[in-house]
């Protein structure tokens, strides 16, 4: 079944969960969609986690787009969903209509994401759906602002948990069909998945929201570091370097291939 915005809209109202993993290649997108994770989101962590940058800023559209084009032939039935980089949406609606119209015609994705929930950007979320283009918001932690913020949890004071939570509701009025809520406290992300009817994709935000997300690298152990609320269900990072050692010492020791 292909996964459109309209399911996981559905699947609130259903009280069904949303598991959302990012992908950045082919072979990781594969394996993702047969294994039915609902949404697959070329994040752009892929910035940290396939480019080797420090954070998110450096990446380009041309480079998203081209990992989401290999990430596109891989992914049969889940919804996806690509991020606009760091300064591709933000000069104007118009700059995002630019930016998410390329990813969509070049890319076919289901979807854009973009990050904040201030006025100008609820206005440019407005004018896409408008277009005709999907879009998904990311709220609390959001890491293209890391320079202002750093990688710290948000929301935390009275004040500043009311000004999320009036985001969010701007980005269902604008037209989202759900949004993200990054590292934010649990009872703060409740109160914001109680006042949406879009879902809440949460990570690092408690178990109160409508979906969960994590960065594929950090489930499989693959990242050089990870954020304390992501869980690692696998060490990758070990079994590959026992495995490629394997081979070296092998190589080395004139035992592969064997002889025949
Ligand atoms: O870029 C990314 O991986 C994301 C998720 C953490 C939501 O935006
Ligand atoms: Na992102």
């Amino acid at each position: 079944m292909l996964i459109t915005p309209q399911h996981l809209i559905q699947w609130k109202q259903q009280n069904r969960a949303i598991a959302v993993l990012t992908a950045w290649d082919y072979a990781i997108a594969s394996i993702l969609d047969r294994a039915g994770i609902e949404v697959i989101l070329v994040g752009d962590s892929l910035s940290m986690v396939a480019l080797g940058h420090e954070t998110t800023l450096p990446l380009t559209l041309d480079e998203v787009i081209h990992h989401a084009k290999a990430v596109r032939r891989g992914v049969k039935e889940a919804l996806l969903v690509v991020d606009l980089p760091f300064l591709t949406y933000q000069e104007s609606w118009q700059q995002a209509m630019h930016s998410a119209g390329r990813i969509l015609k070049e890319t076919n994705a289901g979807a854009v994401k973009l990050e904040g929930g201030y006025p100008a950007i609820a206005e440019t979320v407005a004018r896409l759906v408008q277009a005709g283009i999907p879009v998904m918001g990311h709220v609390g932690l959001t890491p293209q602002s890391v320079r202002q913020t750093g990688f710290r949890q948000q929301g935390k004071s009275h004040e500043a948990g009311e000004k999320i939570v009036a985001e969010a509701i701007a980005l269902e009025q604008a037209g989202a069909f759900a949004v993200v809520i990054e590292h934010v406290p649990a009872d703060l992300a409740k109160t914001i998945t109680e006042s949406l009817t879009i879902p809440t994709i949460g990570i690092g935000a408690g178990i109160h929201c409508d979906g969960q997300v994590l960065v594929t690298s950090d489930v499989l152990g693959l990242g050089t570091w990870k954020p304390k609320f992501a869980k690692t269900y696998l060490d990758l990072n070990a079994l590959i370097t026992q495995a490629v050692q394997e081979f070296g010492e092998e190589v080395r020791a004139h035992k592969f291939p064997p002889e025949t």
